[in-house]
């Protein structure tokens, strides 16, 4: 799951008007805590809480980075495919924001029937590429490839560069050849072979962040050239954090990490062997749109994590992996996706209209007003936010044959106020139809350092949850 880091550390200026002495400040910051409390009280009284610490592991990638198949892609926000059995899921279920397939691949694992959507296109197609077993002939066949591909290296085409703006700037010159060598290789080798050439296409994309001159950190992408420190960034110097990283020899270190990571896929293969890998669904699409590509459609359980409202977005953060896998060909096209996706997040589309949120406005206006998250638009991200889910959850009752639906989320906090986001998606869920609502907390969040005096006493509403609506 996303960390709920979300603050810049510029936002760490004191509550208040700038223009209020000391002393005023003093009392309306202490007013402000005073009436965050009572009302965090008030929402969190509306719905039962009960400690469940025992999922904390299995709400973030962390605790599933090394599971089979599971970690083919790393995708920084998905969960386990194992809450299905540790949340008691039925056969048939559906998760709207399926990510990387997490919950597809435990359905496959167990026999279960499953329905994904998300939509990212990198996100179905690596659920995809799991989901869809290779023959023995077919792995052989990846296994000779691999086996001969340094030697046919120097004498493959290069796949073209995509518009990406920073294309050249996120890998080493002699790192970015190998890559779209290998990639022009693959393509011509297995031309009449789609499914061999998704499974090393996968591989591909995943190792980009590897052997790239960035990493994903926060809302987007960092360089490699640059160390972060206490003090701030300082650069590494030119031609030693390269040698550290890749070692002497380039082209060998990003050979090698591909043959390495598509020969961890070939022996996760294995567990293709036993499931039901080609009952489950992936559908690339629009939540909000869940209606028209499902109708009628109903499942047992439902089971999901949708973005937090952390202003994190996911087609920033992906960028080189969109652009380089080929899932967007122009910033027109990375654009729809941005706009269209959940508002979570700055860039998507703040204009669409939204009706009002119990108890929203109320957080909203105990908000530090020259706080950076203020000015910069979060009340209506939060306002869309909160519409966005209430729609979500609507589609989610109707498609629910008597099970129950579960929603894995975190709380944020904007500009010296905690969002109750868990508590106020069980409201939402009882408002659109639900008829009972609990809140399993998973595990504790840290307040941002520059956030932690506002917020003191008040942390233990910084929650990761699962919420629990039936
Ligand atoms: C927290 S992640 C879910 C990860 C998933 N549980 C997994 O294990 O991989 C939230 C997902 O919501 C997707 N998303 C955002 N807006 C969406 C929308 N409007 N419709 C469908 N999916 C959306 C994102 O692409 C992202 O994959």
């Amino acid at each position: 799951m996303t960390s709920l880091r979300s603050f810049p550390a510029h936002e760490a200026g004191a509550i208040g008007s700038p223009i209020i002495n000391g002393a005023n400040r003093r009392t309306s910051d202490g007013f402000r805590h005073r009436t965050l409390s009572a009302l965090l009280q008030e929402v969190n009284d509306t719905v039962p809480l009960r400690d469940r610490s025992d999922l904390s592991s299995f709400v973030n990638w962390k605790g599933n980075a090394e599971s089979p198949i599971h970690r083919w892609l790393r995708y920084r926000e998905a969960y386990s495919p194992n809450l299905i059995t540790k949340l008691g899921l039925g056969d048939n279920i559906l998760d709207p924001f399926c990510g990387c397939g997490s919950i597809l691949i435990g359905a496959a694992e167990n026999g279960n029937a499953s329905t994904g959507i998300d939509i990212n296109p990198l996100a179905i197609f690596a659920a995809k590429v799991k989901l869809t077993p290779l023959s023995r002939t077919q792995l052989t066949a990846v296994k000779q490839y691999i086996n001969g591909l340094e030697a046919a290296i120097d004498s493959a085409n290069r796949w073209p560069i995509p518009g990406l703006s920073i294309a050249s700037k996120v890998f080493e010159p002699t790192i970015l050849d190998t890559l779209l060598r290998i990639r022009s290789l693959t393509e011509s080798s297995f031309s009449g072979d789609k499914e061999s050439r998704d499974f090393l296409h996968l591989a591909w994309v995943a190792i980009l962040e590897k052997v790239g001159s960035y990493f994903k950190e926060g809302n987007g992408i960092k360089y490699r050239n640059k160390k972060r420190l206490k003090t701030g960034y300082i650069h590494r110097p030119e031609g030693q954090w390269q040698l550290e990283r890749f070692g002497c020899d380039q082209r060998k270190f990003t050979l090698d990490t591909f043959c390495a990571h598509v020969r961890m896929m070939i022996q996760d293969a294995r567990f293709w062997r036993k499931g039901a890998w080609r009952d489950q669904i992936a559908i690339e699409g629009n939540v909000l749109e869940m209606d028209r590509f499902l109708p009628g459609k109903k499942f047992d359980s439902i089971v999901f994590s949708p973005p937090y409202a952390n202003r994190f977005d996911y087609f920033e953060s992906m960028k080189v992996e969109l652009w380089f896998g080929g899932f967007v060909d122009s910033y027109e096209s990375i654009g729809r996706f941005r706009k269209a996706s959940l508002r979570s997040h700055l860039g998507a589309d703040l204009n669409r209209s939204c009706q009002s949120v119990a108890n929203l406005e109320r957080f909203i206006a105990l908000m530090d007003k020259d706080a950076s998250s203020w000015r910069m638009g979060v009340p209506d991200l939060l306002r869309g936010y909160f519409d966005d889910m209430r729609v979500t959850l609507k589609h989610c009752r109707s498609a629910l044959a008597g099970g129950k639906c579960f929603i894995v989320v975190g709380n944020s906090a904007f500009a010296g106020v905690i969002i109750p986001t868990d508590v106020m998606l069980a409201n939402l869920g009882l408002e659109c139809g639900f008829r009972k609502a609990e809140i399993l907390v998973a595990r504790h969040l840290t307040v941002a350092p520059q956030q932690r005096n506002r917020l003191q006493s008040l942390e233990d509403n910084m929650r990761e949850s699962v919420v629990v609506l039936s």
